[in-house]
């Protein structure tokens, strides 16, 4: 990257060079350029529109878009020479094209600032990736759904608190965990309306003396609209906070599904098994397989979380309209998209791939008494009024402690001791099966049901 001594951009009002450590400290070339198609996108627009209204001529816009298309290529191929002392790239663009084609490239900034380009830039480049996540947690959705099919009856122990609670099906398990990204691309989806607005046309603050169309430009860039106001235009930040908002759920929710992941893979748990091109081994422990990607997920939640954080105090203290600070935005925001398209990317490719260790499952399921409230639903069938069922239950339960039976395990006879009501049928809402099958209704966890839950969410996934 090379370094200038001036300006050209306000050396007119200067009459000393930059401080070369300010023009370092104030640059945001290094991390801005990632938005040069964006900027050049937005750039040819504002050219067209220029030429529309009668502020260039055919020619001068024709020799513009020729000029910027040469720069893209010439970006693209590494041929490029990012300058700090042109600040950022709006700038280095701008100045590229004055270099390749003279005077009229020093006309494309007519009727407009740096300040309602960037602006425009974020929008674009936030669009594009909000389309592209969109996508990637599409395809984890697709692939948890199709899981949870295969896995409609296998029978894990369902928890609260960690603790066994009841029985549930893995398939039920995996669903609501899509449930949690369902919510997640509305969100997107609902953020994207507020990114898809025109900013272009405030120019610096107050708008321009320019007979500007900014519908137009907007309909050239396939935005929804243009803003309203001129001010907030420059200065509103609210669509990166509620992009980064919208990432952070998802990062929470990833981070969720990566605990489970990394508990359930453990030789403890021991319900999956993860595939070992998504897991790395250890240095001193031969017999180490670590679950790093899950783990490594559950780690970056925190990153993503604190860029929320950082987007919000970077605004909190902005008067109107646009600052220097704004330029902060764009590393939380880079980041915050770069890692939660790894995260998506790493769970879409891992999770179709996830094997589960059914009788291990069911093994686990059978311990710790969980069927225990079948049974006290079964005295309540029996005329018991459930606190006392409840009550008989856990006693039942006191005893199999002691005895080291789960309830299914006992005899009829040592059941009969707690409540001379319990008969042969007992056994039938004792298993698993019965426990499972008998929750059977919108949102339970009956094998038929989400069978029918996972057809449902793929009509859903089939409407996007
Ligand atoms: N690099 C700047 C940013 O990211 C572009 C806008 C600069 N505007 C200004 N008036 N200095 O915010």
């Amino acid at each position: 990257m090379s370094t200038d001594k001036t300006n050209s951009a306000w050396g007119g009002r200067f009459s000393e060079a930059t401080d070369a450590f300010v023009q370092r400290f104030t640059a945001s070339v290094e991390f801005d350029q990632r938005m040069y198609a964006q900027d050049i996108q937005g750039s040819v627009a504002h050219a067209t529109m220029l030429t529309k209204v009668g502020v260039l001529t055919e020619a001068e816009r024709d020799e513009i878009i020729q000029g910027l298309g040469e720069i893209k290529t010439d970006i693209e191929a590494g041929n490029f020479e990012w300058s700090i002392a042109l600040e950022d790239v709006h700038m280095n663009i701008e100045a590229a094209l004055t270099k390749k084609i003279g005077i009229t490239g020093k006309k494309l900034h007519t009727g407009r600032s740096r300040n309602d380009q960037v602006a425009t830039d974020i929008r674009l480049y936030l669009r594009g990736e909000v389309d592209h996540l969109s996508g990637e947690l599409t395809r984890l959705q697709q692939g948890l759904i199709e899981l949870a099919s295969k896995e409609a009856d296998t029978i894990m122990p369902g928890f609260t608190h960690l603790q066994t609670a009841q029985p549930v099906t893995f398939g039920h398990h995996l669903l609501a965990w899509n449930e949690m990204l369902e919510r997640d691309f509305a969100r997107l989806q609902d953020c994207r309306k507020r990114i898809n607005v025109l900013p272009l046309g405030a120019a610096a603050l107050a708008g321009t003396t320019y007979p500007i169309d900014r519908e137009y430009t907007a309909q050239l860039l396939g935005f929804d609209g243009a803003t309203e106001n001129s001010l907030d235009s420059v200065s509103d930040r609210d669509f990166a906070i509620e992009f980064t908002s919208a990432a952070a759920l998802i990062m929470m929710h990833l981070s969720r599904f990566s605990e489970e992941l990394v508990l359930w893979a453990s030789a403890q748990f021991n319900f999956i098994d993860l595939p070992d091109r998504f897991c790395t081994g250890s240095s001193i422990m031969p017999q180490k397989k670590n679950p790093d990607v899950p783990e490594l997920v559950r780690g970056k939640s925190g990153r993503i979380f604190g860029h929320l954080m950082s987007l919000l105090t970077l605004m909190k203290g902005q008067p109107l309209a646009y600052n220097k600070d704004n330029q902060e935005d764009k590393e939380p925001l880079f980041d915050t998209v770069d890692n939660l398209a790894g995260c998506l990317r790493a769970f879409a490719d891992m999770m179709p791939h996830v094997v589960s260790k059914k009788e291990v499952m069911r093994e686990a399921a059978l311990r710790g008494f969980s069927t225990a409230t079948d049974l006290a639903d079964y005295l309540v069938r029996k005329g018991v009024p459930f606190r006392d069922s409840h009550e008989i239950v856990g006693s039942a339960v006191g005893y199999g402690v002691k005895s080291g039976k789960d309830l299914g395990e006992m005899e009829l006879s040592e059941l009969q001791q707690f409540g001379d009501m319990i008969t042969q049928d007992v056994f039938s809402v004792l298993t698993l099966e019965g426990s499972v099958s008998a929750r059977d209704h919108l949102g339970g966890t009956a094998p038929k049901q989400v069978t029918a839950a996972a057809k449902r969410a793929t009509e859903r996934l089939l409407k996007r």
